[in-house]
């Protein structure tokens, strides 16, 4: 009797494979399950059994007619799930199946455009340390001790002469170090500063620098780059506009502005009626930076810009908060 529970349960294994329509697993279920099928006739040989061995037999038949019945339905399901539907059976005004596929992030669309921008102008892309030395962050870009950034207050210390670093320009430092000229490339990263967090301040936030160096690059090399950027950016219309500036790292300095993308020039609330937008800070690389690295005296001249990621951001999808950009709100992040 053993033995022929066996037999039966392979038996039954090898036709459930051939089984693959509704029709033959119905003529299975018949064959085993049926009132005059496999499992019923060896359910009326029982009482023949020897009495000590009745109860094991008969619990491993009822094991082989529930492990029968539940391939079965298994098998069946499997066959329905597979089977075409019918034309008619198919209901055309259900709502069809949504995924959510994920977006990219507002910012990462944003420094990616800036990238392909710059990429296509025949820069590289490099990448600098978020925890940096004073050297790189201060002195090697000519901001003296007593200048107002290097305060604990404006700036992130960790220990003393370890800090976040404030601005991305101390990439511009390391690749000079380690290079020499001709050098166009574009760093992105983060950038700390301990600001109060409002609509137009963060604690953390992302810049993109911008370095050529070499022998005969000219301040209207610096424009030419940044007028393509802001037309490609904001659009064909777009005028700049280089405002005098300062920073200890360039000479002469200064701060770019686009013709406002919102009223075009004209006034209006985002451009506090001036028709303009500042978006970065540019000049010539200071003779002093280039010391600081160990390049030979009047050799070489460069070209430098930076510009807050979060900030262009803002202006190409009129957000005005920065905070929507980590607060991670779908609600927000779905719109880009
Ligand atoms: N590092 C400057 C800032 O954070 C921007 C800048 C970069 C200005 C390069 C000029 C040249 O404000």
């Amino acid at each position: 009797m053993k033995n022929e529970i066996q037999n039966i349960k392979k038996l039954f294994e090898e036709d459930l494979i051939n089984a693959k329509d509704a029709a033959s697993l119905e003529a299975l279920r018949v064959k085993y399950l049926g009132r005059k099928g496999i499992i019923a006739v060896l359910m009326q040989k029982l009482p023949g059994v020897a009495k000590e061995l009745k109860p094991k037999v008969g619990k491993e038949l009822n094991l082989l007619k529930k492990d029968v019945e539940g391939k079965i339905k298994i098998a069946q399901s499997t066959v329905l799930k597979n089977a075409p539907q019918k034309a008619d059976n198919i209901d055309i005004t259900l709502p069809g199946t949504w995924k959510d596929g994920g977006k990219i992030h507002p910012l990462t669309k944003t420094l990616n455009e800036v990238n392909d921008i710059f990429i296509s102008l025949g820069f590289k892309i490099a990448e600098g340390p978020e925890i940096e030395r004073e050297f790189y962050n201060f002195e090697a870009l000519n901001i003296p001790l007593e200048h107002p950034s290097r305060d604990a207050f404006d700036t992130f210390y960790i220990k003393e002469d370890v800090l976040l670093r404030s601005h991305t320009s101390t990439v511009q430092i390391r690749i000079m170090e380690k290079t020499n000229p001709p050098i166009q490339a574009i760093m992105p990263g983060r950038v700390y500063r301990p600001d109060a967090v409002d609509a137009s301040h963060s604690f953390m936030f992302h810049q993109v620098e911008g370095l050529m160096v070499d022998k005969g690059i000219k301040f209207s090399d610096l424009k030419g780059v940044l007028n393509i950027f802001a037309k490609q950016m904001f659009g064909e219309k777009t005028k700049t506009r280089f405002r005098p500036s300062f920073f200890p790292f360039t000479e002469p300095s200064a701060e770019v502005d686009v013709s406002c993308i919102i009223c075009k020039g004209k006034g209006c609330r985002v451009c506090s009626h001036t028709g303009w937008l500042e978006i970065l800070g540019a000049g010539m690389v200071n003779p002093k930076v280039f010391e600081a690295v160990g390049y030979p005296a009047g050799k070489y001249t460069g070209l430098a810009f930076g510009m807050g990621v979060e900030r262009i951001a803002m202006l190409k999808y009129g957000i005005d908060d920065i905070r929507l950009f980590f607060e991670n709100d779908l609600r927000f992040l779905k719109q880009f």
